[in-house]
This record gives C-alpha cells, structure tokens and sequence, in this order.
C-alpha cells in the first residue's frame, strides 16, 4: 500500500429476502462488481460487502403461506442467493442478512444516538387494520378502487392504471390482500424521525458532488417541497427489531435495511482484523460508494445520510443510481419467459456474457437498459469472441505447436503496443466514472487494431514460406501481448475469461501495474479454448424455462397409501399428478368479462404473486359473491393468451356446467398458497 492506494468500500442495494434473484438486480451487482474490480486492478483496497434485506411484512407473510418461520425462509434464500453471486463472478467480501446480531447492534446504536439528540418524535396515527388477521396493513397490502380514475383492484399508495399517488384511505371500497376483508381504522403510537432537521447538512453533503447531476436536481425538488418526518415504527406481527423500550414496536425495513451496510462491514471487520470505526466513524478518510437502483433515491439519498449524521458516523462518499432493466423493450414479463431468475440464465449460459452485454451498454446515468436477445447473441459472438478471444486462439496455436509455447525475444511493433498501454489512462476514466460502454468501445477499437495487424501478417500464409518462422513467431508473441492488453481492460468485466487467460500467459492479466513489461521469451501454458460463441438455440430455452418457471420443484410429494383406481378416469402414474402444480388462491376480485358468454374475471391471490384466470364459471356465479372466498387453482399451466387478455392458470370447479357448476373450496383454515398435495 502506498499513499495513492484509497481505501474504498463498495455496496449494492440489498435484496429482498423473500425471492429469486433476477436479471434486473444482476445489472446492479455486475455494475457494482465491475467498479470494484476495477479500483482492485489499480491495487486499492477496496471491499464489497452486501446483504439480504431479510425484515418487513412480505418476507413475514411468505413465510407463513410456506408453513414455514422467516428464519427458515431467509436462511434458505441466503444461501441461494449467494450461490448466484457467486456463479456470476459477483466478488462479494462478505454477504450476511440484516437480521443478524451485529445489525440489530448498530441499528440500536442509531436509534439511541438519534433519540438523544431529540431527533426522534412520538404521536398517534390511524392507519388501515386487518381485524381478521389482527394486522395494520402496509399500502401494498390494501387494494381497492382508484379515487381518481375509478379503476378496481388497485394498491394502497398508487394506481398503475392512471399513475396518481394517494392514500390508502383514499381507496373506494378498500380491501386486505392478506384476509379479503374490509379493513377498519385504527389508532396507534408511531414513531418518526424528523428528518427536516437535517435539510442544511444534506445540502451541503450534496454540493460535495456524492450524486449524478440528475439526482441532485431531483432533490432540489424535495427540498421545496419540504422534507417531512419518516414513520419508522410498525407494530406487530412484524419481522424484525423490536424497538427499544417497547413491548410491540418494531424498526421500518427500511431503517435497519441501510445499516445492513454498515453490519455486513463489521462481520468483515471481525474476519479479517479491519477497524470498523476507521471506515465508519464521522472523520472517516475511507471512501463509501452506494450503487442503487433509481427507485429508491429517497432512502439512500435524504434518510440514509441524515440517519448517519444525527448518530455521529461518516456519511457516503456517492450514491449512484441506474435505470431499469427492460427486456426486448418491454417490462419484463412471466407470461412472455423475459422475467428471467439468475439460476435459469446460468443454466444454460456463461456469466461473462451478460456480463459483458450489461457493460456495453451501462453509462453513468439513470437510463434504462434493454437487454435485446438478439442484439445479446449478436454482440457478444462478434465482440467478445470475433475479436478478443479470437486472438488469443489464432495466435496461440502457432506458438504452442511451432514453438513449443515459447515466445519470441522482442516485438516486432512496439509502437503498437505503446498504443494500447497509451489507452489505459483514458479506460480507467472510463470504469471510474462508471462509463463502462465508453470503456468497451474503446477496448474494442483497440481489438480491431489487434485483428487487422494478425490480418496483414497473414501468420497462416507466412509459416508455410521459407525462412519466416521467426517472423511468425514475433507476430504471434506481438498478438497475444496485445491480447493480454485487452484482457487486462476487460477483466473486471470478464473474471472467468481473465482468470483462464492468466493461467495460460502464466501472468495476473487483472494486475494493471504488470502491464508495462511485455512478456518476452516466456513459456506459456498450454491453451485451453477461453469462451465459446453464445448458441441463440439457448436463449429460446432460456425464455422457455422462464415461462415454466412456476413449475413445482422437484420435491417428492408424500407417498400415497395405495395407488387410488378411478374406474372414470384413464389411469395415471402419481409422477403425473404430482406435475400439477395445485394452490389454493383466495379471489381477491371477480369481474364479468361483458364480451365474453361464459367468463369471468378472477385475480387470485396465490400468496407470493398475484394472477389473473378467465374461468368460464359465469353461468354459475354471481361475481360479487366470489370476492374474498377460497378455491384451488392450477398454477404452473402455461399461460394463454385470449382475447381480453392472458389467463395465467385455471381454477377448479365441478359439475357439468351451466349452474350446475361448483368451484372447489379447501377446509377452514386454509391459506392462499398452499400447495395441495
Ligand atoms: O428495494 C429493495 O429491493 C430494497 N430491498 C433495497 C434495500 S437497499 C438498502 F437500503 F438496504
Ligand atoms: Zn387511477
């Protein structure tokens, strides 16, 4: 370490704990994964250290429409998603849960230092209660009819028909989404902290230039319209902290959601023998860069700072916000196999793909990203591999068959080398300043330099003329320098690939300061094909998988006493029956489809997600006598597009038609999402 090494810690936005990791959060962890590669390949010291964000209702009521505790259920999806982070190249230091001891400490350590300074302030509030389930309801918990433009089945703090925000008691006709039933108002003692308080010191922390131009104009906006007190109590059931001093008050996720930061740090700390107090204390001369996505500004920008300076620690150094994943331009999509889980992309595709794909396009702005699967395939088999790769291959060859692996003494063309070492100033502006697309298209500029140096050559035509060998070897040692070059560009975007191309040039492509001693009369490693070209035959997959994604997993069902005989029905294996993937939904809202004779339409809360089933049952039902009521549904049948709309499952329902017709309605007691088995 010398004077110029900065010590840097790195985060991403932490993920909930309630589901599968997708391509929309890879884009932020590649993003975060590429920066702090990149200050390693300078020799700083910079960690990366993340979390899941375990507390708050949903993961509360996953959990119990699973039959099984929070606990058991962020455990199990802890060591899931670090298996996809791992898998992608993510080069986390540490990956912990906010519901972890040293988190609870410092989140108490906050609290009690922002009580102290009387930032914290106490008044009674009325709030929508679920008396069936004996719970306030958070917005998203309540759906009800827009006040503005009266479109039903809308969430408790916003419409997505008409965009207008609202309050949940604003709704017409509001409703739980836990229990179906009309919630009430009831009063109870919150706690806020007056974040007002902090308007001049958050002024002066942005004008310290820690936001994007964009961010820091969007907050000129919220300073006048003035900063108003963050509720940051809920009341039980919650999981989470209890507040201290109360029997039944819990700390908001999203106050103990940041610190998990801070709590993920200290566990590295205690690893690896850091001072904790030397990164986080309020003269900290540390770096803290935040990478979030540009929906939750808010939180890292006015309460996560403020929070910070109220208690007496450091505050970040930069927030950095990107847009939103879309993919094939649109939201991504169940029914159109475009919401894709990380595990599925990894189980048919390399990492360094995407990778390399979500580099090329991210800037330092708040855009949104398009991953266009054609564009994808298109531009990883022409750039990565038409170009890098192909280098190494066209030249290896020759030297490990012709020359035994050795490479020649001298390069035939420094002045072309001094061209690519000339760039690596300009490209780690570039990764600095998070213009990862400027960085690529500049390595790739020098790729083609690359390529039409071996192409006038002609290594091929000259091995085969008389007296050239050494020529060919000086060309190829000459090609694989500059292959080494550009791999020492692109190794915080391609791990994989850079790890393999330092194994076979015997040298750590990723350490930049190696860069300016050519390898010279060096015997290299045998050479193992790097990266394959993207077969679009997997993509089609990939989205078919997607779209089967619902599918139940491979767990045994239990074992039945006696093979049942059906004498109605053609005989089936259980293995058969068990594909059906059967939940009990609850009918949230039941609407007649006027175009349509026969059906209705049903959005069914199957506990984790939300759907939507045309089911032809309206001869038989009274549409506002379904709402709120149980039935089973078919849940993994492929969705169908129809004409009014896709129907995304079926409902069961018995009888021969017309009234006489009988949808199935599980025992008292039974929840939406319980798998029937
Ligand atoms: O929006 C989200 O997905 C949150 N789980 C992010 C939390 S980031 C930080 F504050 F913990
Ligand atoms: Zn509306």
């Amino acid at each position: 370490m010398n004077e110029n090494t900065r010590q840097i810690l790195v985060t991403s936005a932490l993920p909930y704990a309630n589901g599968a990791i997708h391509l929309g959060h890879m884009l932020e962890y590649i993003q975060t994964d590429i920066w702090a590669r990149f200050q390693r390949c300078q020799g700083h010291e910079c960690y990366f250290a993340w979390a899941d964000d375990a507390h708050g209702t949903p993961v509360m009521l996953r959990a119990r429409s699973e039959g099984t505790s929070p606990e058991e259920l962020i455990d199990r999806l802890n060591e899931e998603h670090k298996g996809d982070f791992r898998d992608f190249g993510i080069s986390f230091d540490n990956y912990t849960s906010t519901h972890s001891e040293f988190n609870r400490q410092i989140v108490e350590k906050i609290y009690a230092n922002l009580d102290a300074g009387g930032h914290i302030a106490r008044r009674d509030i009325e709030q929508l209660y679920d008396e069936q389930e004996g719970m306030f309801l958070p917005d998203r918990f309540i759906r009800g009819t827009c006040p503005k433009c009266k479109t039903p089945d809308q969430y408790g703090d916003s419409c997505e028909a008409c965009g207008s925000t609202y309050a949940p008691t604003d709704l017409i006709e509001p409703r739980s989404a836990v229990s179906g039933s009309t919630p009430v108002l009831r009063k109870s003692e919150h706690y806020f902290f007056r974040l007002s308080e902090f308007e001049e010191p958050l002024k002066e922390w942005i004008a310290s230039g820690a936001l994007q131009p964009e961010i820091a104009n969007k907050l000129q906006e919220w300073f006048t319209d003035g900063l108003r007190d963050w509720d940051i109590s809920r009341d039980e059931p919650y999981f989470g902290f209890r507040i201290p001093g109360t029997e039944d008050k819990y700390f908001y996720v999203w106050v103990d959601a940041p610190v998990g930061y801070a709590a993920s740090f200290m566990e590295l700390c205690e690893r690896e023998g850091l001072d904790f107090d030397a990164w986080w204390g309020p003269d900290s001369k540390t770096e803290l860069h935040h990478f979030i996505g540009k929906d939750i500004v808010y939180f890292h920008t006015l309460f996560w700072p403020a929070m910070l300076m109220g208690a007496g620690f450091r505050v970040p150094t930069a927030v950095y916000a990107h847009g939103f994943l879309t993919v094939d331009g649109a939201k991504m999509s169940k029914s159109r196999g475009t919401f894709i889980n990380a595990r599925t992309y990894l189980d048919h595709l390399h990492p360094d793909y995407l990778r390399y794909y979500y580099a090329a396009k991210l800037g330092p702005g708040t855009g949104d990203i398009d991953l266009s699967m054609d564009d994808f395939v298109q531009r990883v088999n022409s750039d990565v591999i038409g170009k890098v790769v192909n280098i190494a291959s066209r030249c290896a060859g020759f030297i490990g068959k012709r020359f035994e692996g050795r490479l020649s003494q001298a390069l035939p063309r420094p002045d072309l080398m001094e061209t690519f070492l000339a760039a690596r100033e300009a490209v780690a502006i570039d990764y600095e300043t998070r213009n990862y697309q400027s960085a690529v298209r500049r390595i790739m500029a020098l790729a083609d330099e690359a390529n039409r140096y071996i192409d006038e050559e002609k290594p091929w035509v000259q091995i085969k003329q008389e007296g050239k060998a050494d020529h060919v070897q000086a060309v190829c040692t000459q090609g694989l320098n500059l292959f080494r070059v550009l791999m020492a560009y692109l190794a915080p975007v391609l791990p994989f690939t850079a790890e393999k191309s330092s194994q076979f040039l015997g040298t750590d492509v990723a350490d930049w300061s190696r860069l300016d001693q050519p390898l010279l009369g060096d015997t290299l490693n045998a050479f193992q094909p790097l990266l394959i070209r993207v077969d679009p035959v997997k993509i089609e997959a990939i989205i078919e998988a997607s779209k089967e994604s619902l599918q139940p997993s491979a767990e045994p069902g239990p074992e039945p006493e006696a093979e049942a005989f059906d004498p109605l029905a053609d005989e089936i294996g259980i293995d058969d029956f068990l594909k059906v993937d059967l939940r009990v939904a609850r009918i949230v809202s039941a609407k007649s489809v006027p175009e349509a004779r026969k059906l209705l339409k049903l959005t069914l809360d199957i506990g984790n997600e939300t759907r939507t089933v045309f089911a032809g049952i309206k001869s038989a039902y009274d549409p506002a006598d379904l709402e709120g009521r149980l039935t089973v549904m078919v849940a993994n049948l492929k969705p169908r597009k129809m004409r009014f709309g896709t129907s995304e499952g079926m409902v069961l329902a018995a009888g021969p038609g017309g009234e006489d017709l009988y949808i199935l309605e599980p025992d008292t007691g039974a929840r939406p999402g319980l798998r029937v088995t």
